[in-house]
């Protein structure tokens, strides 16, 4: 890694990050599951930083899964209190620095207070174009798909209309461009449902780095990474239309 964070050339406008591991991360060092949570929100900020200044314009954070209540009581309490406190310590300053906040997921379950922390955020820094920082929260990629059809059934769209464009307009990332780079720490390597209709070009990074690890470097590792893949959506390359043209045909 170089010294000083060059900017990498040709990078990503929006990058989602499966922010994975936070248990793990604490197991190793023998603390509960929630001091690896409490970990895993520190370093928002200056992955928030890092993306400003590699001039991605879009940052989407996976926090919790429509599966995700699935865990023990006492885990998704903790979690939803964290979230809580993340709000109200970090809204301030992303607000100043000009991140505007959205939310991805739905709000029913969720309660009444955190709701309101939510909508503050949002409404708070809603004006702001620097970064827009979605945080997916109670979200799910069949949810999303799901929600967005039955909008299109409930205000009468015809066959027709319907389209790939009409179904992305009608989904929580309406407005956003679909994400260039997927990163996920602590290893796995799946989806869990995060962003599923999205991420058909996306490309994928997995680390084994698990998410309170995961700093500046790290984040410049992922995105040098995506500078050295070739997208091709379906087609081929221009020096591959070239041998075609030189007689390649056969
Ligand atoms: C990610 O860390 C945070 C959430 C899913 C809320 P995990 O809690 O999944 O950490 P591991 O996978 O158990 O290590
Ligand atoms: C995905 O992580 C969800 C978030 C990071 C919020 P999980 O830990 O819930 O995913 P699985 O269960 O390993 O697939
Ligand atoms: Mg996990």
């Amino acid at each position: 890694m170089p010294e000083n964070h060059a900017q990498v050339e040709g990078g990503p406008k929006h990058v989602a990050i499966i922010m994975d591991g936070n248990g793990r991360w604490a197991r190793k060092r023998g603390l509960p599951r929630l001091m690896g949570h409490r970990a895993g929100t520190e370093n928002i900020r200056r992955i928030v930083h890092a993306c400003v200044e590699n001039d991605v314009r879009y940052l989407t954070l996976y926090a919790f899964s429509t599966e995700n209540w699935n865990r023990p009581d006492s885990e998704v309490q903790g979690l939803l209190r964290i979230l809580a406190e993340v709000i109200e310590r970090e809204t301030p300053e992303l607000d100043r620095e000009g991140v505007q906040i959205r939310h991805l997921g739905h709000m029913e379950g969720v309660p009444q207070s955190l709701q309101e922390s939510i909508n503050y955020a949002v409404s708070t820094t809603r004006h702001n174009s620097r970064l827009v920082l979605s945080v997916c929260f109670n979200y799910g990629g069949r949810d999303d798909i799901v929600r967005a059809v039955r909008e299109m059934v409930a205000a009468g769209v015809t066959p027709e209309e319907i389209t790939e464009e009409s179904i992305s307009s009608h989904l929580y990332t309406a407005g956003i461009p679909d994400p260039d780079l997927i990163v996920r720490t602590a290893g796995e390597m799946r989806l869990s449902n995060f962003l599923i209709w999205q991420a058909a070009y996306a490309e994928y990074y997995s680390t084994p780095t698990t998410w309170p690890d995961f700093d500046k470097d790290s984040l410049y590792e992922a995105l040098a990474e995506y500078s050295r893949r070739t997208r091709k959506f379906g087609g081929i390359l221009p020096e591959e239309h070239n041998e075609y043209n030189n007689g390649g045909a056969g």
